[in-house]
């Protein structure tokens, strides 16, 4: 049983919110209690004031502290949690619905005209917004409170009612059908009428899944990240296949043979390193390669003869200069890979440059050999 008093100045908004369906069968069960209390009560001034003028000027009215806070000291309990509603606290979702249904005792303050004096916030627990917009006052959001923490007391509904709702674990719900099996040429999915009911669970899975997906990227991306760590798994629409496995900010890596979405438990064996890791690994492969090619750079610097040698040290170096762009730049970072580009660079015009060289010398001999 959670009980929620409402404090505001127009108690009659709730009649009809109150006295139907869901919500009054609830109190009627009693599992739920709502009381609406207008502060206008607890007012010590004339003809009950409850607001004035801002300080400093501009327009409108604002609520005073003291009918307020009069109020919620009257109705506060040991375990009672209070919230003012106002579009400037934290936006409202179904993880908060989830655990506000947890409390006993709600206190939920509906604002009007400009809103609290700021005084308020230090009698309050929590600032609830039901959105970005602003509404005339706070009537209206603490319905939307009442009504979506309600249906998550146990016994409001039934449970498997609200488990596969939109926004529970990160996902929307999955697309519902209903009689008549055809409507004006739209049927309803065979699957669903097959009785089939690890097919018709793995149907909706994958629903709500690709609904996520294309109507709220946001929502997707983090049940992703919430569901495997920083870490998201790449798949191919077309074929419905995992393609890549990708760690943020750090290694793609794609899985052996097409894995099928659903063949996600799988996966066996995921090495995740910590991206530090990754960094000292990278550089310390990027040095070793490249202390590998100045010996061999050295070498055929030293040894006339060796025209094979120096075209497959500069067919390395450009290997290294490209795996350096398009591996190791997004761990290393460019400037670290800048500086190891010039080291390369400084190698291959070193072999050009004796290359050259020997070309111009043997160039020269020729010539001199057809002048004699
Ligand atoms: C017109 S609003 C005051 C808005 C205030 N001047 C501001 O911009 O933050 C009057 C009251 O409506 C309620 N209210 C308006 N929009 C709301 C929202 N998005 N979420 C929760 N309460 C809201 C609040 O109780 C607020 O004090």
């Amino acid at each position: 049983m959670i009980k929620f008093d409402v404090l505001t100045l127009f108690p009659n908004m709730f009649d009809g919110f109150l006295s139907e369906s869901i919500i009054k069968r609830a109190i009627e069960d009693k599992l739920i209690k709502v009381d609406i209390t207008n502060f206008r009560d607890y007012s010590d001034l004339k003809n009950n004031q409850v607001d004035d003028t801002p300080y400093g000027g501009g327009e409108g009215m604002v609520l005073m502290c003291d009918p307020i806070v009069k109020a919620i000291e009257e109705k506060k309990k040991k375990n009672s949690k209070i919230i003012l509603m106002s579009p400037q606290g934290k936006r409202f979702d179904q993880k908060m619905a989830m655990d506000l249904s947890k409390e006993s005792h709600l206190i939920l303050v509906c604002g009007h005209y400009e809103g609290f004096d700021e005084r308020i916030k230090s009698f309050i627990d929590e600032e609830i917004s039901i959105g970005d917009y602003v509404l005339t006052g706070g009537e209206l959001p603490s319905m939307v409170l009442i009504d979506s923490i309600s249906r998550l007391v146990p016994g409001v509904i039934t449970e498997g009612s609200y488990e596969n709702d939109s926004f529970m674990d990160n996902l929307l719900d999955y697309p519902t059908y209903t009689k008549p099996r055809e409507y004006r040429g739209m049927k309803v999915p065979d699957v669903l009428l097959s009785g089939d009911h690890k097919k018709i669970d793995e149907w909706r899975k994958e629903k709500q899944i690709e609904s996520t997906k294309e109507k709220r990227p946001d929502l997707y991306k983090e049940k992703v990240i919430k569901e495997i760590g920083k870490y998201s798994l790449i798949d191919d629409n077309s074929n419905k296949s995992l393609v890549s496995i990708n760690i943020e900010d750090s290694y793609n890596f794609l899985p052996n043979n097409k894995i099928k979405k659903s063949d996600l438990a799988s996966i066996s064996k995921v090495m995740i390193v910590e991206p530090t890791f990754i960094d000292k690994i990278a550089r310390q492969n990027v040095e070793k390669k490249i202390a590998i090619l100045m010996k061999q750079a050295n070498i055929v610097l030293n040894d006339e003869t060796d025209d094979e040698g120096a075209m497959y040290v500069l067919g390395e170096i450009d290997r290294m200069q490209g795996l350096l762009l398009t591996q190791y730049a997004k761990y290393l970072g460019m400037e670290y890979v800048s500086l190891m580009q010039i080291k390369l660079e400084a190698l291959k015009n070193g072999i050009n440059t004796k290359m050259m060289a020997k070309m111009n010398i043997q160039n020269f001999e020729t010539k001199r050999g057809r002048g004699r």
